[in-house]
């Protein structure tokens, strides 16, 4: 029986370890490679720029036009409106029958309910737990922790009331925002 001899000819352990870090390294390489379109693709592709803004759209997914919606609204009318990243947020009308600068994403802080205006009461009452918002969306009542979070609201060159990201000081906390 032929025996290999235990010559220095044969490659030792660390020889042995350095082939298979190059072989194994080059297979990894490969594998993500061909793995990064992969965990891209089920990435959901960005609705553009929140910078730009958006434009509000009424229930069906239409634009809101200022001037119409002035006409159907009166002063101190509280509306829900797709806004920013598809929440549903409040066009405000003025007390002088103008859109207010401002428009309240209507989430409740506390689990994430749509929180309905009560006219009546003067307040944002969410159904879920009870939570209490001032007219301008400050938090009265708990278990919601913080006020509902504020957009800019303006009329866009085309006449349709849009919206765009408030990064500025919270006009009712004087605080930063929560939400940027
Ligand atoms: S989700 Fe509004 S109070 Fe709980």
């Amino acid at each position: 029986m032929t025996q290999i001899p235990a010559s220095s000819d044969a490659p030792n352990m660390g020889r042995r370890q350095f082939m298979n870090l190059l072989t194994f390294g080059t297979a990894t390489g490969i594998a993500l490679g061909a793995l990064y379109p992969v965990v891209k693709y089920f990435i959901p592709p960005s609705s553009g720029g929140a910078g730009s803004g958006v434009t509000a759209k009424d229930k069906l997914g239409k634009p809101i036009a200022a001037s119409e919606f002035l006409e159907n609204h009166k002063p101190g009318d509280r509306k829900l409106s797709q806004g920013l990243k598809g929440d549903p947020t409040y066009i405000i009308v003025k007390d002088d029958g103008e859109l207010a600068d401002f428009g309240l994403n209507a989430i409740c802080t506390h689990l994430g309910c749509v929180v309905p205006w009560k006219a009546s009461a003067n307040k944002f009452v969410c159904p879920c737990h009870g939570s209490q918002y001032n007219e301008n969306g400050k938090v009265v009542r708990g278990p919601a922790p913080r006020s509902l979070a504020l957009v800019h609201t303006q009329t866009n060159a085309d006449g349709n009331v849009s919206f765009t990201q408030w990064e500025e000081t919270d006009f009712r906390t004087n605080e930063k925002p929560w939400w940027t």
